[in-house]
């Protein structure tokens, strides 16, 4: 989830590695570093050269700031950054990227865990050295460096780095320079992600092409277990083993504005206002006029009808976008669906068989639970389908077949538009299954498609009427807690909506479903407590609806302030509304598209109110590649 960076080119590197960190920091934000090679004087290199290194602990700002201080000279055309999310060792300056071996001519910025770190930092400190971070990454720059000043692969920096992979376990991509190689990075990769990017006599390596598509467009995206050597002139990618490398080249079509603020004041903002378009790019090009069609669909029509079983595997917000295609899926197609959070799957020895498909739904595409999950799977010959936002990322890489979420790129770390995409790509996989099943009439499918369709709009409407929801966020933004109720697919956008407020306001919330509120949860309920429930429509659920009702009444007598989400013109509701939220009247399954916004507007307002950083919530990061 670490964010890096590398450059070599005709170009002063810092300014180049700082802006590409910029457009990375939401990858991690505890530290940032950058090393700079420095550069022969009319003499050539000094011989006691070093690494010229800046980190801070922080965000990336800190380092900027330091930076600009002219503390450190920083000067050179070959340099790489990092910004942290830490796993080992605490955020501090210490613990920061890059890290250095014993001479300082060695640098390494890495994202990953290496989970042989301790047997190898005890062979190092057995050698003599001791090391001055607590991360697992500085072994590596240790290994590194001795790899090439002596033995077999000596002088030779890709080959050093091969015979140090080769020793290595667990998920790493690594950007290293050694002062003795002027010009040269060299990257590698294992189960985390790393992009080329090819320029005009310049060359990059990142862990996103954002960090350097202000600069180029042609990427190289490589595969596991191999290595790159950029210099200015070019690029060789070879395996770890050193045989030939297969990698896929790309042209980034996706332009700069889409992972700038555009005008937002906040990423988030801006996310939250593009959902209309993030559902509906991810119905775009799934209905041919009379069938639904997936994208990299590698399972045939033939083995989806064998299907008898459908597991939903995914973390946080995007297990939630599971919970609510539960109900679709199993109303549509008639199969059991159980949806399970990817980092307890594996552990509780799920039953699995060919038959099983399970979706797997990751925004990023690298959630490291996510992907044991579907390794799991695969390993016990289950169907694996991804329903993933990140082209070519390691989840789609490891499936069976792979729906996109067009919802772009999500920058913000609380997931927005991708959560209305992926319950959207949910919807489409579960349409697809019906449609291979025979459990709906085409007519039927064709109808269901055309009721998605309509969403886009009805999203449009609800982002219209939110401005009191964001006055209601500033008046109870000093509460103490907030509670979520709902029923039906109204309890996973309760429990969304408890998960937004927790992790951009800090607050204490919980999600229920609102008939297990008397089994327990009751007892919460206190004077003047803020109580979000959300309704279902009365005219195509009357039942739960006027069970709802009851419960509402049940938190309202205890003194409870209820704020009510319903559809617009259901009078039945507005008596038990301290403040009443109307949304427009969609179909009963597709209410979690409209009824989760006005969610995550009021937990961005509250935050906001506290003075929390809604971009970057504490302790969190975008992508998290570690279990
Ligand atoms: C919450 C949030 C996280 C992610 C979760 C899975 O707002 O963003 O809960 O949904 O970490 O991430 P992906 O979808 O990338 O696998």
């Amino acid at each position: 989830m670490c964010g890096i960076v590398g450059y070599t080119g005709p170009k002063q590197a810092l300014p180049v590695v700082l802006d590409g960190l910029r457009r990375l920091e939401y990858r991690g934000y505890d530290s940032a570093g950058v090393a700079v090679l420095p550069e022969p004087g009319a003499d050539g290199l000094a011989p006691d050269a070093v690494q010229q290194t800046a980190k801070k602990a922080g965000v990336l700002a800190n380092l900027t700031a330091y930076v600009d201080t002219g503390a450190v000279s920083l000067a050179g055309r070959t340099g790489m950054g990092h910004t942290r999310w830490a796993t080992h060792g605490g955020p501090t300056d210490r613990n920061a990227h890059p890290h250095t071996d014993r001479s300082r001519r060695t640098a390494v910025i890495h994202n990953g865990i290496i989970e042989n770190f301790a047997p190898l930092r005890t062979e190092l400190e057995n050698s003599g050295i001791e090391l001055a971070s607590d991360t697992d990454t500085e072994v590596v720059a240790h290994l590194l460096g001795a790899a090439f000043d002596t033995g077999a692969t000596a002088g030779d920096l890709a080959a050093s780095m091969a015979a140090v992979c080769r020793r290595l376990e667990g998920a790493f991509t690594l950007v290293a320079t050694h002062v003795d190689a002027p010009g040269v990075i060299v990257a590698a990769r294992r189960n985390s992600p790393l992009v080329v990017g090819v320029g005009e006599g310049e060359m990059f390596v990142a862990s996103d092409v954002a960090a350097f598509i202000s600069h180029t467009r042609e990427a190289i995206e490589l595969g596991q277990d191999q290595l790159v050597v950029i210099t200015p002139d070019g690029y060789k990618i070879t395996c770890f083993s050193g045989g030939e490398a297969d990698y896929r080249t790309f042209h980034v079509d996706w332009d700069l504005a889409a992972a700038e603020k555009g005008g937002f004041a906040t990423f988030m903002d801006k996310e939250i206002a593009e959902q209309p378009a993030a559902v509906a790019d991810t119905l775009r090009g799934h209905f041919d006029g009379t069938r639904i069609v997936l994208d990299e669909q590698r399972l045939g029509e033939d083995e989806l009808r064998t299907i008898d079983k459908v597991f939903v595997v995914a973390c946080g917000s995007a297990y939630h976008s599971g919970l609510v295609a539960k109900y679709a899926i199993e109303h549509w197609t008639r199969l059991p669906v159980e949806v399970e959070l990817a980092s307890e799957f594996r552990y509780r020895d799920p039953v699995l068989d060919r038959d099983t498909l399970v979706v797997a739904v990751s925004q990023s595409g690298e959630t490291a639970d996510t992907l044991e999950a579907v390794r799991h799977a695969r390993r016990q010959r289950a169907r694996v389908l991804a329903v993933c936002n990140t082209n070519g990322s390691q989840i789609p890489r490891e499936s069976d077949a792979v729906v996109y979420t067009h919802a772009g790129p999500e920058v913000g770390v609380a997931s927005t538009k991708a959560f209305l995409a992926q319950i959207t790509a949910n919807y489409l996989v579960g349409l697809a299954l019906a449609q291979a099943r025979g459990t709906k009439y085409a007519d039927e499918v064709a109808r269901d498609f055309q009721a998605l369709s309509e969403i886009p709009r009805a999203v449009e409407q609800t982002l219209e009427l939110l401005e009191p929801v964001r006055e209601l966020g500033r008046s109870i933004a000093d509460s103490k807690a907030v509670l979520f109720l709902g029923r039906h697919v109204g309890f996973p956008v309760a429990l969304e909506g408890a998960l937004k407020l927790k992790e951009l306001a800090y607050m204490h919330a919980e999600g229920f479903a609102a008939g297990e509120l008397k089994h327990g949860p009751i007892a919460l309920v206190e004077e003047g407590l803020p109580v979000v429930v959300v309704t279902p429509s009365p005219k195509s659920m009357p039942l739960l609806h006027s069970k709802l009702l009851s419960n509402i009444r049940e938190v309202q007598a205890r003194g409870a302030r209820t704020i009510v989400i319903g559809e617009e013109g259901d009078d039945t509701i507005a008596p038990f509304a301290d403040f009443l939220i109307e949304l427009p009247r969609v179909p009963a399954l597709l209410q979690p598209l409209v009824s989760t916004i006005p969610l995550q507007v009021l937990a961005a307002e509250i935050a906001r109110t506290r003075g929390y950083d809604i971009d970057k919530p504490r302790n969190l990061a975008k992508s998290v590649t570690v279990e």
